[in-house]
C-alpha cells in the first residue's frame, strides 16, 4: 500500500532534522559556555526520532559523542558510519562485548563481573577498551554502590596500569533534576564528588559526566567535562518551570483523513457510544488509532488540528481510527489531520497529551515506533536525496515501511 505521488501515507510521524539541529546547537552552547562537551543520546531509535539520522544532525549540530542504552545501538550507529565517540552503559552479564570494542565504542561498568567481562573481550580483540565507571549516587538503578566502588576504581586503575583498559570518565545519573529545588541533585552532586575523589586517589585522571538535559538547563554548575542531552535534543522541555527555552519538537504525528460523513443528532459514535451527536454533524474519520501510538486514554479528551483548525475527537480511540466532529465545516477526504507537532500552527502538543494521560512526552515520541506508522525525515543535510528540505521515507530503521492492515477492529 502506497500513496499517491505527493501524498503522503495514511499515518506519518515526521521528523524535522532542522529542529534537531536547532535543539542540539542551543544545548551545545550553554555546555560548551561551562566548557563541558556534549553528548546526545540517541537510546531507543533516538527517543522514537530515529537513531541514526538525530545522531548524525547532531554531530553536525555540534555533539561530540553520542549516547546509547546497549551495544546493538551503539554498533548500528557504527554500521551506519557513525563515526563520534558512542557511550553504551546497559549490559547483561553473558554479553559479547568484542564486536563494540573492535568497533571503538566507549562501554560502562558498575561492577567487578561486568569490568572483568568487558577485559576479557578487550584481550580477545587485542584493544583497549575505554572504560566509564558508573557510581550509583542515589538513583539505584545500574551504578555501583558506593560499599563496591573503591574495589572497582581500583581494579579499573590496575587494568589501565596494564595496558588494558583507559579509564575514560567517572559518571552517574540524577534521579530528580527536573523538580525544581529537589534536594536529592546537590545530595547526588556530593556523593558524585566522592566517587570521583576516589578514583583521583587511585591514581586516575578521568573525566566527569553528571547531567541530563534537566541539569544542562537549570545547573551548569552540574556539567563537568560532558553533559548527556536526551529529550531536549528533540525538542521538548523536561524543565518548563525553569522558563522559555527556544527548543523546537521535532516531531509531527499526522495522518490522512480517511472518510468523512454527515450523521444525524442523536447518533452514537464509536465503542460503546460514549459520544452521542448533539446535532447533525460532520465527522471525519482519522485513520490512527491505539495500535498507532494514540492513546486509549485520550479518548473523550483529545483534539486534532485538521482543516484549519482544532477540533474535538469524540467517542472512544479504537484500535486503528478516531473520529473527529466537525460540525458544519467542510472537510476533504484525504487531507491532513494532525495528531500532535511542534504547536506552531496551533496544533496539540505531544506535552498536552502527556499531561492528559498522566505521563511524560518522553512516553508520547517514544512511543510512536509502530510498525504501521511510517517515519520521515526533513531536513536532513547529511542525506542528499533529503535536500532541499524535502521529506523521504526513513527505509533502514525498521520503522520505514507502511504495511496494510487489514484490520477491522
Ligand atoms: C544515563 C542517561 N543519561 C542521560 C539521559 C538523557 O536524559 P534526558 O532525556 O532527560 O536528557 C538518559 C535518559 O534517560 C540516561 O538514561
Amino acid at each position: 500500500m502506497t500513496a499517491q505521488d505527493g501524498a503522503f501515507p495514511r499515518a506519518e510521524v515526521v521528523v524535522d532534522l532542522a529542529a534537531v539541529r536547532h535543539n542540539v546547537g542551543l544545548l551545545a552552547e550553554r555546555a560548551n559556555r561551562s566548557g563541558a562537551r556534549t553528548m546526545v543520546v540517541v537510546k531507543a531509535d533516538g527517543y522514537g526520532h530515529g537513531a541514526v539520522r538525530v545522531a548524525r544532525a547532531a554531530v553536525a549540530a555540534g555533539a561530540t559523542w553520542i549516547g546509547v542504552c546497549h551495544l546493538e545501538e551503539a554498533l548500528a550507529l557504527r554500521r551506519a558510519g557513525v563515526t563520534a565517540r558512542v557511550l553504551s552503559w546497559l549490559h547483561v552479564p553473558d554479553e559479547d562485548f568484542a564486536p563494540a570494542i573492535a568497533a571503538d565504542v566507549d562501554l560502562s561498568v558498575s561492577s567487578l563481573r561486568a569490568l572483568a567481562a568487558v577485559l576479557a573481550a578487550a584481550r580477545s580483540v587485542g584493544r583497549r577498551v575505554r572504560l566509564h565507571l558508573k557510581a550509583d549516587t542515589g538513583l539505584s538503578r545500574n551504578g555501583c554502590p558506593p560499599e563496591h566502588w573503591p574495589e572497582l576504581v581500583a581494579a579499573a586503575a590496575a587494568a589501565q596500569a596494564a595496558g588494558e583498559a583507559e579509564v575514560v570518565a567517572v559518571w552517574s545519573h540524577l534521579a530528580s533534576a527536573d523538580e525544581p529545588g529537589d534536594p536529592s541533585v546537590d545530595q547526588q552532586a556530593r556523593r558524585f564528588a566522592a566517587a570521583y575523589e576516589t578514583a583521583r586517589a587511585a591514581g586516575l585522571r578521568p573525566m566527569r559526566h553528571l547531567a541530563n538535559s534537566a541539569a544542562l538547563l537549570t545547573r551548569p554548575d552540574l556539567h563537568f567535562d560532558l553533559v548527556r542531552a536526551g529529550v531536549a535534543a528533540y525538542g521538548l522541555n523536561p524543565v518548563p518551570w525553569a522558563g522559555d527555552v527556544d527548543l523546537r519538537p521535532a516531531m509531527t504525528f499526522r495522518a490522512r483523513v480517511a472518510y468523512v460523513k454527515r450523521v444525524p443528532a442523536g447518533e452514537a459514535v464509536s465503542y460503546g457510544g460514549t459520544w452521542v451527536a448533539p446535532r447533525d454533524t460532520t465527522l471525519a474519520l482519522v485513520p490512527a488509532g491505539y495500535a498507532d501510538g494514540v492513546p486509549r486514554a485520550l479518548s473523550g479528551r483529545m483534539e486534532v488540528w485538521l482543516a484549519g483548525r482544532r477540533r474535538p475527537v469524540v467517542g472512544r480511540v479504537c484500535m486503528d481510527q478516531v473520529m473527529v466532529d466537525c460540525g458544519d465545516d467542510v472537510v476533504v477526504e484525504g487531507e491532513e489531520a494532525v495528531l500532535f507537532g511542534p504547536g506552531d500552527r496551533g496544533e496539540p502538543t505531544a506535552q498536552e497529551w502527556a499531561d492528559a494521560v498522566g505521563t511524560i512526552h518522553y512516553e508520547i515520541v517514544t512511543g510512536m515506533a509502530r510498525p504501521r506508522v511510517v517515519r520521515t525525515t526533513k531536513n536532513d543535510t547529511a542525506d542528499t536525496a533529503d535536500a532541499g528540505g524535502r521529506a523521504d521515507t526513513d527505509g533502514g530503521q525498521g520503522n520505514g515501511r507502511l504495511t496494510p492492515s487489514g484490520v477491522g477492529s
